[in-house]
């Protein structure tokens, strides 16, 4: 695809607002519906550059910047030892390494006042390395967006926009509105309640999205009602990746919606925000872009309650999923602890404790889930593995409690990734002991026998692998990412793995079935208690979900053809 053509508009140089106020509401019809594009995004801007750990807490940011100067500083002392072992010239397994390690570092702090400031280190009279810097659990690295851009994917196009007097909350809250369920009546009363000095901003956001041709007008919204006559009760759909749309009778709930705008990466239309109904509730398992996405997350309404580990189980560090959520305009901010349940009618959804894909054993609070629904069960257990250590669901009889409490699971949902990495090139390398930075640690270490007695413990009708893809819109330049467009990158990646399909023959003794998902397969109850998956056809395929109220896109009209 083309780059952007960088069209700035500023707001020095956009239209006056009170002349705007009063004209562009008349640009549509007052009971048609109006919303963004699918094609179309918008990715809020910051003040300043971001640290290294954005929202992330129980540090001060600046003590960080001081660990991640050590590490970067480290780093090509550390590359050359690793090309030593490569080039046989020194042994794998160094007995004197970790010490070398430490001492380097130690010498390489102390040479630097303002890092000796933040951290303390050194070898100690007995032999033995201290290695510490000041924890502050009151502090993260926030962030304070005061601008955003825009972007039309179909005329490669993007505009900035600087907010005067709206806070970025102000601004993801219209934003979360513009989901093409609201009529320009609606939108029109929700800018003017929006605040004198915020309603000049939303306007020029307005106008700006108009010039920029990324709003569409339908004579009606019927994603929702399409979606609930394509699905049934206790169906889930899986969306992409890791993201999990279950249905509960009349209503949605949304997990780890990481979606893409259409062309954004890939030149196909995908499955993006608008097209999907409106879910009551999202639920965010853990700390990684692929699952906690800020673009995905702005298009959605900003009142659905969201959800989202609880700083509770926090035992150092944490991620700030209130300071970036609401900063993103949520306003329904719940953190759900280990063992609390968000009850719904006929059953609940319980926060379960999330162990591994920490090769640094930071240990940061995280999710899994088990949607416990008149009977019925489903984990969804993302990336949780064996720790370093080997700690794991099941070891600290995790799995075994949610079967007594609630029943057999009848699906589990679960990553197949087997990652192993060097510490020193894990993004939280500069938070672990340095002394450890040429250890390895597991990144989401998943056997096949792992999934197999997680499988066989959660009493499992079906093993879904997921969360590695599986559909054609994702970028495939991530390392997790594997798909039919890449498989000698995949072969590589994967080279040394169990393979993943080796995992049926473990699951079929104990009647447990396998299945790799890909984007747009429903997984649905039988009445014996067990989960057939059928494919949703064309009826939910983005194309069709966007010509349910809009017709052909109109590049698709100019151009004549057809995908
Ligand atoms: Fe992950």
């Amino acid at each position: 695809m083309r780059p952007y053509v960088n069209s700035v508009l500023t707001a020095e140089n956009a239209p006056s607002n009170l002349h705007l106020m009063s004209n562009i509401w008349n640009s549509w019809g007052r009971d048609h519906y109006l919303g963004l594009y699918p094609w179309t995004w918008i990715q809020f801007e910051s003040a300043d550059l971001p640290g290294p750990y954005p929202f992330f807490g129980g540090v001060d940011p600046e003590v960080v910047a001081s660990l991640q100067k050590a590490h970067h500083l480290m780093q090509s002392a550390i590359d050359t030892a690793i090309s030593d072992v490569f080039a046989h010239r020194g042994p794998l397994d160094d007995p004197d390494r970790r010490r070398r390690l430490e001492d380097a570092y130690a010498e390489l702090v102390q040479s630097r006042p303002h890092l000796r400031a933040h951290i303390r280190c050194g070898r100690r009279q007995d032999g033995t390395f201290q290695w510490e810097y000041p924890l502050d659990p009151g502090k993260s690295a926030t962030m304070t967006y005061i601008g955003l851009r825009g972007f039309n994917a179909a005329t490669q196009q993007v505009f900035p926009l600087r907010f005067n007097s709206a806070t970025a909350a102000a601004m993801g809250k219209f934003l979360g509105l513009l989901d093409g369920t609201h009529t320009v009546t609606e939108l029109q009363t929700a800018v003017e309640k929006s605040g004198p000095g915020i309603v000049g901003d939303l306007t020029r956001l307005l106008e700006n999205l108009k010039s920029y041709d990324c709003l569409g007008v339908a004579q009606r919204s019927s994603i929702c009602t399409h979606w609930l006559g394509s699905t049934q009760d206790r169906d889930v759909i899986h969306l992409g990746h890791a993201a999990l749309l279950y249905r509960q009778q009349g209503q949605f709930f949304l997990f780890d919606p990481w979606l893409m705008p259409w062309f954004a990466e890939m030149p196909v239309p995908s499955l993006w925000g608008s097209l999907l109904p409106r879910p009551a509730a999202i639920f965010l398992t853990h700390d990684h872009d692929d699952h906690v996405d800020p673009r995905t997350l702005l298009s959605m309404a900003k009142d659905i309650p969201i959800i989202a580990p609880s700083r509770k189980n926090r035992r150092k560090l944490y991620y700030d999923y209130p300071a970036l959520l609401r900063e993103l305009g949520f306003t329904r901010v719940i953190e759900l602890a280990h063992g609390e349940t968000f009850p719904f009618e006929g059953g609940s959804i319980v926060s379960v404790p999330f162990f591994g894909e920490d090769p640094c054993d930071i240990e940061m609070p995280r999710n899994c889930y088990l949607i416990a629904d008149r009977g019925r069960n489903t984990l969804v257990h993302v990336d949780s593995g064996p720790t370093n250590a080997g700690r794991s669901a099941l070891t600290e009889g995790v799995i075994d409690d949610l079967v007594k409490q609630y029943g057999p699971i009848a699906t589990v949902f679960a990553s197949q990734q087997q990652l192993q990495e060097l510490r020193t090139y894990a993004v939280h390398a500069c938070l672990s002991p340095p002394g450890q930075w040429l250890e390895v640690g597991e990144d989401g270490f998943l056997t096949n026998s792992y999934l197999a007695q997680l499988a066989s413990a959660a009493k499992a009708r079906l093993f879904v692998s997921y969360a590695t893809g599986g559909a054609d819109w994702y970028p495939d330049h991530l390392s997790f990412m594997f798909s039919r467009r890449n498989p000698a990158r995949t072969a590589l990646l994967t080279a040394h793995w169990e393979r993943p399909e080796a995992l049926k023959e473990k699951l079929a003794p104990t009647g447990c079935g396998y299945h790799y998902t890909r984007a747009l397969d429903i997984f649905r109850p039988t009445p014996d208690g067990g989960t057939t998956v059928v494919s949703a056809g064309e009826t939910l395929f983005p194309l069709n979900l966007y010509r349910l109220d809009h017709g052909d896109p109109p590049f698709l009209k100019r151009k004549g053809d057809r995908f």
